[in-house]
Order: C-alpha cells, then sequence, then structure tokens
C-alpha cells in the first residue's frame, strides 16, 4: 500500500484517516525496534535538504537524525545563507534543488511560500512549520496520545491560548481521527476560520467533536488531553505581543485549570515553552507533563512519513 508514496506534506487535511493510521503504527514498530535492519537502508543512496527560514531545535535535529538513520544523508541550510536570502525566486530554488534531492523539508514564515515550493518542486517537499500548520508535530502529539491514552476515537483535546498553526493542525488532526476538539482563544485571537469551516465538514464523515470557545473552564471540563502553546509564534507580528500576552492571560495552563481536567489527563506543549506565560511550572514539570515523551516522538513519526513518502520499494509495513 504506498497511497503516500511521492506526497509532499503541507497539511494532514489531504490524508486520509487509514494514511494517518499506517504512518502511527510504522512510528511504533520503528520506536520499539530502533536497529532493525528493516529501515537501515530504506533510503540509502538518497539526500534529502532541511532548509530553515526561521530557528530551531527539535525540527531541525529530529529531521536530520530521522534521515540518516534511514540511510540517507541531510544536507542543512539556512534560508539566509542561501541566494533565497538575497531574493532568488522560490520557483527557481526549487527546481534546482529537486535536480539534486529526493525531497525537501522547509520552515518558513508563510504558508503561501511553501505552497509555491510544492507547484514548482519535482519532489516531495515536508512542512517544516509555517504560520498556517505545523502537521509534523500534531502527528507527534497523537502518537503520544495513543501511547499514553491507548486510545485517540473519541477523547477530549482541549487547547487553550493562541489559534495559531498548532491550534490550526489540531482542528485537522481532531477532525480526521474522529477526536473531540476544543480550542480554547480570545476573540480575534481563534484559528483560521477556512480551517474550522474545514474541519466541521469533515466532522460530520468521521464523528469528530469541533468546538471553538472563549471559554477556558469549559474547554478544560472533562478533557483527556490538555495541550498549549506560546502566545506569540515566531512568524507573528512583534507589535501584537503585548497585548497577545494580556488578552491571553486567563488562558493560562496552571494547576487551577488542570483540575478541571481529567484526573488521569495528559499535557502536552510542542515546545518551547514559557513558563508564566502559556504555561505554569507547575504544570510543565508536573507528574501530567509528557513533554519529553513528545517531543522525542517528532523522530518516530518523521522517520515513518520520510519511509512512506521516499523510500524505493515499499515493503511497507502494516498492510
Ligand atoms: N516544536 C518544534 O517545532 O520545535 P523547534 O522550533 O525547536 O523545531
Ligand atoms: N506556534 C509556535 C510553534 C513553535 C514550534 C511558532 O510558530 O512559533
Amino acid at each position: 500500500n504506498e497511497t503516500l508514496k511521492n506526497r509532499s506534506v503541507l497539511s494532514l487535511m489531504e490524508w486520509s484517516p487509514a494514511e494517518l493510521q499506517r504512518v502511527l503504527y510504522t512510528a511504533r514498530v520503528m520506536k520499539k525496534e530502533p536497529h532493525s535492519p528493516a529501515f537501515r537502508h530504506a533510503l540509502e543512496g538518497q539526500h534529502v535538504a532541511l532548509i530553515f527560514e526561521l530557528p530551531s531545535t527539535r525540527t531541525r535535529v529530529s529531521f536530520q537524525v530521522a534521515v540518516e538513520s534511514l540511510g540517507a544523508k541531510a544536507v542543512v541550510f539556512e534560508w539566509n545563507q542561501s541566494q533565497l536570502g538575497r531574493g532568488e525566486p522560490i520557483r527557481d530554488t526549487a527546481r534546482v534543488l529537486s535536480r539534486y534531492v529526493s525531497g525537501v523539508v522547509v520552515r518558513t514564515r508563510e504558508h503561501e511560500t511553501l505552497q509555491e515550493w510544492r507547484k514548482w518542486a519535482d519532489r516531495p517537499v515536508f512542512n517544516a512549520l509555517t504560520n498556517r500548520m505545523h502537521p509534523f508535530q500534531v502527528l507527534a502529539d497523537v502518537l503520544t496520545i495513543w501511547e499514553k491514552l491507548g486510545t485517540v476515537r473519541g477523547i477530549k483535546l482541549a487547547y487553550f491560548g493562541d489559534g495559531n498553526n498548532m491550534a490550526n493542525s489540531f482542528l485537522v488532526l481532531g477532525a480526521k481521527l474522529g477526536m473531540d476538539v476544543w480550542i480554547a482563544s480570545p476573540e480575534g485571537f481563534q484559528p483560521a476560520p477556512d480551517v474550522v469551516h474545514w474541519a466541521h465538514q469533515e466532522a460530520t464523515l468521521t464523528g469528530a467533536g469541533i468546538h471553538v470557545t472563549d471559554d477556558p473552564q469549559a474547554a478544560a471540563q472533562g478533557a483527556d488531553v490538555v495541550v498549549t502553546d506560546v502566545f506569540q509564534s515566531m512568524a507573528d507580528d512583534p507589535e501584537l505581543a503585548s497585548t497577545k500576552k494580556s488578552l491571553m492571560a486567563p488562558y493560562q495552563v496552571n494547576t487551577a485549570l488542570m483540575s478541571l481536567a481529567k484526573p488521569t489527563a495528559i499535557f502536552l506543549h510542542c515546545l518551547p515553552a514559557h513558563r508564566g506565560e502559556e504555561v505554569s511550572e507547575a504544570v510543565l514539570e508536573g507528574p501530567q507533563s509528557v513533554v519529553f515523551d513528545e517531543a522525542e516522538n517528532r523522530l518516530w513519526v518523521q522517520k515513518s512519513v520520510l519511509y512512506h513518502v521516499l523510500a524505493d520499494s515499499s515493503a511497507v509495513l502494516g498492510g
């Protein structure tokens, strides 16, 4: 079954629930047997470029490790140290790189930049974060949920704070997998209206629940998974930072908010975290926090997706 083969990953909107499940299943197999010879040479002879317009720790390192653990080589470079930084058009860069490497992982400010890249590239393009979507992060998150709670369908996932790339991505993922997704954000900073609309439509097919509210308590009530992210994202207008900080203060995930969730609830954060802003020190470092298992899972889901998209002879697991 090779439906993901040679496909770009800009968001998870285009994936079927079965494709999502296959990627998660392979990720678990890879994690269980990290030295399995089944994957060590899967991408041998290939090169994958990793390009960053914005800073990164997890994405940069975990993608490089994922690429190299499949037998390929990673070519990592900064946007501004390439000719992109001097204005060479995306359409030229995308076509040139397609002659050298078998895929490109790109972190860029504007989602439209990545769409332009995909339009001109002859090779798959992987979204390493844009202002609109962060698909590999929510794949890692759902793997973590599956590992910790044993199930995904029907669970209540509550996200607090800025209606940013993470909030948009949870709407997409949750709608696909039949989760009960709650996004609690202040007016003016709620998720992208077209993504919310899309999620409602998708939910009619999957039985998901989609709720966007400005009421953090309602969202927290009985939640299985509590999530937050920074109030100010890398691609955001810096002039909005102080307004956002005061508007979003009531959405901080702290012990009081956590106490409304189920006692078995887990806490997720894509990191980096700002202690005392979107999350309290006590929650981030507390017993319900699984943020480092979550960070580890970036590696496994990326390895799985690279394998499904780029491996030549897909002796693909899971049928
Ligand atoms: N969570 C995440 O994407 O982290 P980095 O910005 O460090 O890659
Ligand atoms: N929403 C954050 C996520 C960082 C991994 C940002 O875009 O900066």
